[in-house]
C-alpha cells in the first residue's frame, strides 16, 4: 500500500505557493454533533494498565484510568480490537467472537462496568472492529464445504476454469486474482470441487459479505454492542469486504513474465474498494442512525479505515450529504508526511484532504495509532507539541494515540522473543522479527520511574516497556511545570474556545521550515500557530494574518524560548529550532481552562501557581 501521490493539479501549487486561505470550513453544517469537536483518544487495552499483576494490561486497568483519561479533557474512549481470539488468545489470531471479550482482557461484566464508569465520567466508548475473514477451521467453512444450508454460499466460491493437463485434474482459478501474500488469491478445494477466495493468507478464506447471513451478522454484532453503551465503531481494514461479483480478470500494471504472482503486479479494481463497500457501509450507518433515532437521539459516530486510494469514497456520494460513514479516519498524516517533510508537505496535506473531500462533510486528523510507528519516532521526538498543536487546532475531529500526550518513542524490539500471550502464536523463528516489530508502538503506557514503568507490579511484561521510561513519563511530565503532557491538555482545553470549534482556517508556509496557520472567527480572537520544522532558528514574520503589533503567547513547545503570557512583536518571532508557539489576539491570562470534567486528579500546586502568575500578570498590566 503506498502512500497516495495524487496529482498535483496546477491551482494546488499556486494555492500554496501564494498561501492563501482555505474555504470556510464545515462551520456551515446544518447540525453539530458531539464527534464534530471531539478529541478521540486511541487506547491499546493489553498495554494501558495491568490491574492483575499478570504482565498484561486488561479492562480493568482501563477502568481504573478513567479519571486520568477524563481529566485529559478528551471527549471518548476508542479502544483497540478487546474482542475473543482463536489460537488461546495470540494476538495475531483472528477474532472468533465479537461479543465476548478476550480472556486476558477480562469478562463480559469488566466490559459492561468499563461502559458504565465511563458515561459517568462523560466519556464516550467507541470500538475498533475488523471486519474479519474468518478461519478455515471455522465451523462454519466446514459446513460450507459440505454445502450444508444455511453455510453453502457464506464465503466465495467459484468454479474453475478448465482442466489444465498439467495439474493432476485441478482446473485452472476463476480469474487471475492475486492474494495479497502473493500467488494466486484461490484455493482449490477437492471436496467441494470448487475454489474459495483468500485475499490474504490461504487459512483465511473471504466470508462472501453480498450473502445476507454475513450482512446480518455483523449488523447483529452492532447492535448487540450499541445496546451495551457503546458511542460508535471504526471498522478496520474495510478496503478488502467484497469483491467485484462478475468476476473480472485484474488488468496487468506491467509487463510481468507468465509466473509473477507479485501481489503489486496487478490493478486492484475489482478486488478493492469496489463501489459496493460504500453501499456496504452505508448501511452500517443507517443502523447506527436508526439506533439513535429509536433511543436518546445523540448520534452514534462510524469511522472507517481504508486505504488512501479511494478514501473520499467512503464519505459517501459527493453531492448528498447522506450516504458512507461520518468519516474515513484520515491517513495523510501517517501516510504523507516523514522525518524529511518540510513546512509546504504539510500545508499540501492539509490541503490534500479539504481539496478532496467532499462539500458538507467534516474532516479529522490522525497524528498516531497501534498499527504505525509513534510520531516522536517517525518524525522527530523535538516536534511532538507542535503536531500535537497541528492535530488539536485544525477544524476537524482530532484522533490522538494514548502515549503521544507524553511523547513515548517506538521500543526496540530485537531482543525481545519470550512472552507468554505470543506463545500460541506459533511463529517461525524467521519472520518472529517481522510480526514483533509491528508491535513497537504497542509497548507499555509509562505512567512512571516504578516497575515496569508503573504499568504493572509484574517485572515481566508481555512486551518490553521502553527503555526510556525513567525520562519519559507521566509522572515526570505532570510534575513539571512545562512539558509534553502539559501542552497536550491545554490544547486539548483549547477546543472549547468558539474560534476552534468554528473559526475559519487559512495557513501558510512562510518558507521551506516554517508552517503557520490561523483560527479566526468574527468578534473573537484569532489564534496563530506556528511551527518550525527546520534545525536552525527563525526570525517569523506573521504579516499575512494582519494581526497587531504585539500578541500574546497562548500555548508555547516545550522546546521554545517562549512562555505563556509572553508579550511578541507579531512581524518578528524568534522560533528556536522545532519548536513552536500558539499566539493570540486576546489576553492570554483570560485562558485558564477549567480543570476537564472530572476533578479526581485536581493539581492544586499547579493550579495555585497558575493563580499566582496570572496575579502577577495582572500586577504588571495595571
Ligand atoms: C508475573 O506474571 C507471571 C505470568 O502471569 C506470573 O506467573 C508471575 O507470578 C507474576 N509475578 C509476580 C511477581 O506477580
Ligand atoms: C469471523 O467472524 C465470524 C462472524 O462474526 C465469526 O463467527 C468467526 O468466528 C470470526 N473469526 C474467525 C477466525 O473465523
Ligand atoms: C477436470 O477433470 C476431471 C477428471 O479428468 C473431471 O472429472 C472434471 O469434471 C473436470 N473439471 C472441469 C471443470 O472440466
Ligand atoms: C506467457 O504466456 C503466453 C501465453 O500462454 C506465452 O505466449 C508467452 O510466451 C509466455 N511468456 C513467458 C515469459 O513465459
Ligand atoms: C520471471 O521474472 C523473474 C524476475 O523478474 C525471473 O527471476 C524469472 O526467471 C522469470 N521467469 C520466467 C519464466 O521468465
Ligand atoms: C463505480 O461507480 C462509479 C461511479 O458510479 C463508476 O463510474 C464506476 O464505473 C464504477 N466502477 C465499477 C468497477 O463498477
Ligand atoms: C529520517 O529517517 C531515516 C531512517 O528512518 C534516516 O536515515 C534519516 O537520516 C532521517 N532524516 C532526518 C532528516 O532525520
Ligand atoms: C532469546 O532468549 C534467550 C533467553 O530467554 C536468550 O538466551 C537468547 O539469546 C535470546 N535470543 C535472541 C535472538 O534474542
Amino acid at each position: 500500500m503506498q502512500p497516495p501521490r495524487a496529482p498535483r493539479p496546477l491551482w494546488l501549487w499556486l494555492w500554496l505557493a501564494l498561501g492563501l486561505g482555505l474555504a470556510p470550513p464545515p462551520a456551515a453544517l446544518a447540525r453539530t454533533s458531539w464527534w464534530h469537536t471531539a478529541v478521540i483518544y486511541h487506547v491499546y487495552p493489553l498495554s494501558f494498565l495491568d490491574s492483575n499483576g499478570d504482565g498484561v494490561g486488561d479492562l480493568n486497568g482501563v477502568i481504573q484510568k478513567l479519571p486520568y483519561v477524563a481529566d485529559l479533557g478528551v471527549d471518548a474512549l476508542r479502544l483497540a480490537p478487546v474482542f475473543r481470539r482463536g489460537m488461546h488468545g495470540c494476538p495475531e489470531a483472528g477474532v472468533v467472537d465479537f461479543r465476548a471479550v478476550a480472556p486476558v482482557l477480562g469478562t463480559a461484566d469488566d466490559m459492561e462496568r468499563l461502559l458504565r464508569r465511563a458515561r459517568e465520567f462523560g466519556l464516550r466508548v467507541i470500538l475498533d472492529i475488523e471486519p474479519n475473514h474468518s478461519s478455515r477451521d471455522h465451523e462454519w467453512f466446514q459446513k460450507s464445504v459440505k454445502r450444508v444450508a444455511p453455510f453453502t454460499d457464506l464465503y466465495v466460491w467459484r468454479n474453475g476454469k478448465a482442466n489444465s493437463s498439467n495439474n493432476n485434474g485441478i482446473p485452472d482459478p476463476p480469474n487471475n486474482w492475486l492474494s495479497v501474500h502473493g500467488g494466486s488469491a484461490w484455493e482449490w478445494n477437492s471436496e467441494r470441487q470448487q475454489f474459495y477466495l483468500h485475499q490474504f493468507g490461504v487459512d483465511h478464506p473471504d466470508f462472501n459479505y453480498r450473502h445476507y447471513k454475513v450482512i446480518e451478522e455483523m449488523k447483529d454484532i452492532l447492535t448487540f454492542w450499541l445496546e451495551k453503551g457503546v458511542a460508535g465503531f471504526a471498522m478496520k481494514d474495510v478496503s478488502f469486504l467484497l469483491e467485484d461479483n462478475q468476476f473480472h480478470d485484474e488488468r496487468e500494471l506491467y509487463d510481468r513474465n507468465n509466473s509473477s504472482t507479485d501481489y503489486s503486479s496487478l490493478t486492484h479494481v475489482y478486488t478493492h474498494d469496489v463501489n459496493d463497500t460504500y453501499s456496504l457501509v452505508e448501511t452500517w450507518k443507517q443502523l447506527l442512525e436508526t439506533f439513535a433515532h429509536k433511543t436518546d437521539r445523540v448520534s452514534r459516530l462510524l469511522m472507517i479505515e481504508a486505504d488512501p486510494d479511494h478514501i473520499m469514497n467512503y464519505y459517501g456520494p459527493s453531492i448528498s450529504q447522506t450516504g458512507g460513514a461520518n468519516f474515513p479516519i484520515n491517513s495523510f498524516f501517517v501516510a504523507q508526511l516523514t522525518n524529511e517533510s518540510n513546512a509546504m508537505d504539510y500545508s499540501e496535506a492539509v490541503h490534500h484532504w479539504h481539496v478532496y473531500m467532499h462539500d458538507g462533510r467534516w474532516p479529522n486528523w490522525m497524528l498516531g495509532s497501534p498499527d504505525i510507528s509513534r510520531v516522536a519516532s517517525r518524525i522527530s521526538p523535538y516536534l511532538v507539541d507542535g503536531l500535537n498543536m497541528l492535530l488539536m487546532l485544525l477544524p476537524g475531529t482530532a484522533l490522538s494515540y494514548s502515549g503521544e500526550e507524553i511523547g513515548m518513542t517506538d521500543t526496540e524490539m530485537l531482543n525481545f522473543n519470550k512472552s507468554r500471550c505470543f506463545k500460541h502464536c506459533h511463529l517461525q523463528p524467521h519472520n518472529w522479527h517481522q510480526i514483533i516489530s509491528k508491535y513497537s508502538s504497542r509497548t507499555p503506557f509509562q505512567w512512571d520511574s516504578s516497575t515496569s514503568a508503573g504499568f504493572s507490579t509484574n517485572m515481566s511484561t508481555w512486551l518490553p516497556v521502553n527503555r526510556n521510561y525513567r525520562s519519559v513519563n507521566l509522572h515526570l511530565q505532570r510534575a513539571a511545570s512545562n512539558s509534553h503532557y502539559r501542552v497536550f491538555r491545554r490544547l486539548v482545553a483549547m477546543r472549547q474556545e468558539a474560534t476552534i470549534r468554528k473559526g475559519q482556517l487559512a495557513m501558510h508556509a512562510l518558507s521551506d521550515f516554517v508552517l503557520s496557520f490561523s483560527r479566526s472567527l468574527q468578534d473573537k480572537d484569532t489564534f496563530v500557530t506556528i511551527i518550525n520544522f527546520g534545525a536552525n532558528t527563525v526570525e517569523v514574520n506573521l504579516k499575512p494574518y494582519n494581526l497587531p503589533k504585539i500578541v500574546l503567547v497562548h500555548t508555547a513547545s516545550v522546546n521554545s524560548r517562549y512562555r505563556m503570557s509572553d508579550r511578541v512583536h507579531s512581524k518578528k518571532i524568534e522560533l528556536q529550532p522545532y519548536s513552536s508557539v500558539v499566539v493570540t489576539t486576546g489576553k492570554a491570562y483570560e485562558y485558564q481552562y477549567p480543570n476537564g470534567v472530572s476533578s479526581v486528579h485536581f493539581e492544586f500546586t499547579i493550579h495555585l501557581l497558575n493563580s499566582l502568575f496570572t496575579l502577577s500578570l495582572l500586577v504588571i498590566f495595571f
